[in-house]
């Protein structure tokens, strides 16, 4: 069963090389379950019951199904980011190497551990902005073919290599493109035929560098599994899919899948963006609520902000904290930080504990080391937005920000199992401090 999973989890995001295409995935799926597609820029016309999504820059996605019951309503929020570190495009990207090689010139997005890019297949991905008579329509691009390679310096050339390794992205990161001066223009026209439009339709360009390596199930016992961009698409999957089963009555569900996570979320649709607040608003006002409505039910509101966590590495056991220290395939991951990077205290994790007993799901606990700065997600982020009771959660994974990182074969099931027990919940603060979990009924 959970195989299952772990594989239809690694074909999603073998076909989400970058950020566009997993909205476009997930959007897929959401118009195969009966989600209508509402439009930023125009009226909401939203009934009690219905089912519906919204994206935004084609990078970040929310969908939301609203409940019979909305008398005193809540939201039920999941949030995850559809980024991976990679290197992006530069516009003028053609670069000549002594008249015999064409390189590109790229820029770092987010942070990556280099070394991971080297020596193997590349591709680009992304998206096009193509113009159509007077107008201007975006189209994905997927090159699905070995493209692009960056050598690493041979051993002889670097004997301390070894000892001491710094990869420079201006100097050393710089993918191989051709064994030839190529014409000015022949990375555009390769674009121009790839999307079978001419070269001078091409106004702009949102490009990527992605990790060709297949996605693999392995280990003694078939008990990991690797594949590139794992954060936060593992995540972002698996609460989809959770998302997609479970619902209550008296909530409202809301699924987030926000873009720039990885560069620090401050972008017009990333986590810290206005998207989360607007959508929860214009719920409100289009089932007829008052602004005081909005508020009642953000104060009775849930979120687990869902990212992966690192496990204890076999190699460096020391790196992680002594107690507080998590392993792949048992179960879902809760961190907590003194500092609030992450956003669990104890009555969320209380909460999100008794959601995991009910849908029976194993937690265990993750805090970093002291002496260290761990990293930080979207929820504490978010929260400067939508102020709401969160979670911070996540799915224990190796190698994180390398290009091909590992996970366990379980957890994506666990996740899903565990978030659609939260959408099928009722939670509510009945006294100040006093919370019950009813199974919410579905109305239905
Ligand atoms: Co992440």
């Amino acid at each position: 069963m959970y195989r299952e999973v772990a594989q239809e989890l690694l074909s999603f995001i073998k076909s989400s090389p970058t950020p566009f295409h997993a909205v476009w995935n997930i959007s897929g799926i959401l118009e195969k379950e009966g989600y209508e597609r509402l439009k930023e820029g125009s009226a909401w016309n939203i009934r009690p019951g219905g089912r519906y999504y919204v994206t935004r820059n084609g990078s970040s996605i929310l969908a939301f199904k609203t409940g019979t019951q909305m008398e005193n309503y809540s939201f039920h929020i999941t949030a995850s980011h559809s980024d991976s570190p990679t290197f992006k495009l530069k516009e003028n990207a053609q670069m000549d190497v002594k008249g015999k090689y064409t390189v590109l010139d790229t820029e770092g997005y987010g942070g990556m551990l280099c070394s991971t890019w080297l020596d193997r297949p590349l591709s680009l991905a992304g998206r096009v902005i193509v113009k159509e008579g007077n107008g201007l329509a975006s189209r994905l691009l997927n090159i699905d073919r070995d493209l692009l390679m960056i050598p690493s310096l041979a051993i002889h050339m670097n004997r301390e290599v070894n000892e001491k390794q710094s990869l420079n992205k201006q100097k050393d990161m710089l993918p191989l493109y051709s064994g030839r001066k190529m014409d000015a223009d022949a990375l555009k026209n390769l674009v121009a035929d790839e999307l079978e439009v001419e070269a001078e339709q091409i106004y702009g360009t949102d490009l990527y560098l992605y990790n060709r390596a297949e996605p693999s199930i392995w280990g003694a016992d078939d008990e990991f599994i690797s594949s590139p961009r794992l954060d936060d698409l593992e995540c972002a999957y698996a609460s989809l899919r959770g998302f997609l089963r479970g619902e209550n009555s008296e909530t409202v569900s809301v699924y987030a899948c926000f873009d720039n996570e990885e560069v620090g979320s401050q972008t017009k649709q990333g986590a810290a963006s206005t998207f989360l607040c607007d959508v929860l608003t214009r719920i409100n006002a289009a089932l007829g609520k008052t602004p005081e409505d909005l508020s009642r039910a953000l104060a009775s509101s849930f979120m687990l902000s869902c990212d992966n966590a690192h496990a204890v590495h076999p190699n460096y056991p020391e790196k992680t904290d002594v107690c507080n220290c998590v392993y792949m395939n048992e179960g879902i991951v809760v961190k907590s930080h003194a500092g609030q990077k992450y956003t669990s205290d104890a009555v969320s994790i209380a909460l999100f504990k008794m959601i995991c007993e009910k849908a029976g799901v194993p937690v265990q606990f993750f805090a970093n080391r002291s002496d260290m700065n761990g990293g930080s997600t979207l929820g504490n982020i978010a929260m400067s937005q939508v102020s709401v009771n969160t979670v911070d959660i996540g799915l224990a994974q190796l190698a994180m920000h390398s290009s091909f990182e590992t996970a366990g074969v379980k957890d994506a099931a666990y996740l899903i199992r565990a978030v659609e027990t939260f959408y099928k919940s009722h939670i509510c603060e009945k006294d100040a401090g006093v919370y019950e979990i009813e199974d919410g009924c579905t109305g239905k």
